[in-house]
C-alpha cells in the first residue's frame, strides 16, 4: 500500500510518499520540503496571502519530486491524502484542490487529513507505537495534550489559554530582536545563558488541570528586557535561558499533570509522545524525558525532520484511515478551524473549558 501525502496548511510546501508492511511498520519512500521561510522571514510571521501564492508556485513541482524520490508513478499510488485543515485556508485550498484533481483523474480514493492527526500520528510512523499514548502537540500553531486511543478518537486533556508554545517562542525572539522563526534562535541564545538572573513567572504550574497559559511569560519578558534596555548580548542570552527554563518548567508540570488525568480517564498509556516543531528544542526533550521516566514511561519523539510540519506524516495519517475504509468523497470542504477532540473545543466555545 503507498499512499502520497501533501501539506499546505502553513508556510512548507510538501509532498512524500509513504508505504506499509505486513508487521504494520512504515516505509518513507520520499519526503520533500519546501520551505517557505525567506519569503516571509521580512515580515516576522507567515504572511497567508504569500504563503498561499507561493504553495501554487511550487506545488507540481514538489509532487513530482517526491514521486521520483519514491521512484512510483501516480498509477502506482493506493490513495492521496491531503491536509484539508486547520490551517491557512488559501494553503489548505490549494493543497486539498490538487489532491481533488489527482484522484479524479488517476480514480483513487481521496483522503481529507487533519493536520493535527498527521502530528498525532507521527510516532505510529516513525517508532511504531501502540494505542493508546499521551501526546503533547507543541507547535507555532498548537499546544495541546491529547490522549490518542486509536484513529480519529482523542480526548483533549489540555490546551493553551492564549499563545502556543512555538508562538511564545517566536513572540520572545521579535522582541529580543533575534530572527523568525523564533524557536532555534532563541534556544540557540540559551545555551550561553543564565536561567537564574531573571525571576520569570511560571503560570498554571501546580493547578489540577492541563492547561497552559503562556501570555504572562511573554509579558515579563518584555518588562524585564525595557527595564534594562539598551540590550547587550549577555542580556539576551539570558533572558533566553530565563524564559526556555521557564517554558520547560511549565511543559513538564503540564505534562505530569495530564499523565495524571489519562490514567483517570483511559488507564495506562504505553509512552509519552512529543510532536510539533517545537518537539526540536533538546531542553524541553531532556525535561520531557524525566516526566516519562518517572512514570515508568518511555519518551517517544520523533526524529526531528518529522517533528515539524512535513507531508509523511499526512501521507502516514491518510494510510492509517485508509487502511480502516475512512476515505472522503470530492466534495470535501476544506476546514481553516478543526479540533482533533470536538467535543471538548465545542464545550470551550461554550464557555465551559478555555482554548484554542
Ligand atoms: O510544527 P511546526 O513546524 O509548524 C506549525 O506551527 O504547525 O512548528 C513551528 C514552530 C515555530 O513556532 C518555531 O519557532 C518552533 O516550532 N520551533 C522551536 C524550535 N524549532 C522550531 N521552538 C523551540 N525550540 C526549537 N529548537
Ligand atoms: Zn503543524
Amino acid at each position: 500500500m503507498k499512499v502520497l501525502g501533501i501539506e499546505t496548511t502553513c508556510d512548507e510546501t510538501a509532498a512524500a510518499v509513504v508505504t506499509v508492511d505486513y508487521d504494520g511498520r512504515a516505509g518513507i519512500l520520499s519526503n520533500e520540503v519546501f520551505s517557505q521561510i525567506a519569503d516571509h522571514a521580512a515580515y516576522g510571521g507567515v504572511v497567508p496571502e504569500i504563503a498561499a501564492r507561493a504553495h501554487v508556485e511550487v506545488l507540481d513541482r514538489i509532487i513530482t519530486r517526491a514521486l521520483a524520490k519514491a521512484g512510483v508513478s501516480l498509477e502506482a499510488i493506493d490513495a492521496v491524502a491531503a491536509a484539508a485543515g486547520p490551517g491557512l485556508i488559501g494553503g489548505v485550498l490549494v493543497g486539498l484542490t490538487t489532491a481533488k484533481a489527482i484522484a479524479l483523474v488517476t480514480g483513487k480514493p481521496l483522503i481529507a487529513v487533519n493536520h493535527l492527526e498527521g502530528h498525532a500520528l507521527t510516532a505510529r510512523m516513525t517508532n511504531h507505537v501502540q494505542f493508546p499514548y499521551l501526546l503533547l502537540l507543541v507547535s507555532g500553531g498548537h499546544t495541546q495534550l491529547l490522549a490518542v486511543k486509536g484513529v480519529g478518537d482523542y480526548l483533549r486533556l489540555g490546551t493553551t489559554l492564549d499563545d502556543a508554545v512555538g508562538e511564545a517562542f517566536d513572540k520572545t525572539a521579535k522582541l529580543l530582536g533575534l530572527g523568525y522563526p523564533g524557536g532555534p534562535a532563541v534556544e540557540h541564545e540559551a545555551e550561553s545563558g543564565d536561567p537564574q538572573r531573571f525571576r520569570l513567572p511560571r503560570p498554571m504550574v501546580g493547578r489540577p488541570d492541563s492547561n497552559f497559559s503562556l501570555s504572562g511569560l511573554k509579558t515579563a519578558v518584555r518588562l524585564e528586557a525595557q527595564k534594562i534596555a539598551p540590550l547587550s548580548n549577555r542580556d539576551v542570552a539570558d533572558l533566553c535561558a530565563g524564559f526556555q527554563a521557564a517554558i520547560v518548567d511549565i511543559v513538564a508540570d503540564r505534562t505530569r499533570s495530564a499523565l495524571w488525568a489519562f490514567q483517570g480517564f483511559v488507564g495506562r498509556p504505553s509512552a509519552v509522545v512529543v510532536a510539533g516543531g517545537v518537539a526540536a528544542n533538546q531542553a524541553l526533550r531532556d525535561a520531557l524525558e524525566r516526566v516519562a521516566r518517572e512514570a515508568g514511561l518511555p519518551l517517544v519523539a520523533p526524529p526531528v525532520a518529522y517533528c515539524g510540519d512535513n507531508a509523511a506524516m499526512i501521507a502516514w495519517a491518510g494510510l492509517e484511515r485508509f487502511r480502516l475504509g475512512m476515505t472522503d468523497d470530492l466534495g470535501f470542504v476544506a476546514r481553516p478551524r478543526w479540533p482533533l477532540d470536538e467535543r471538548q473545543a465545542k464545550k470551550a466555545e461554550n464557555g465551559q473549558s478555555g482554548g484554542k
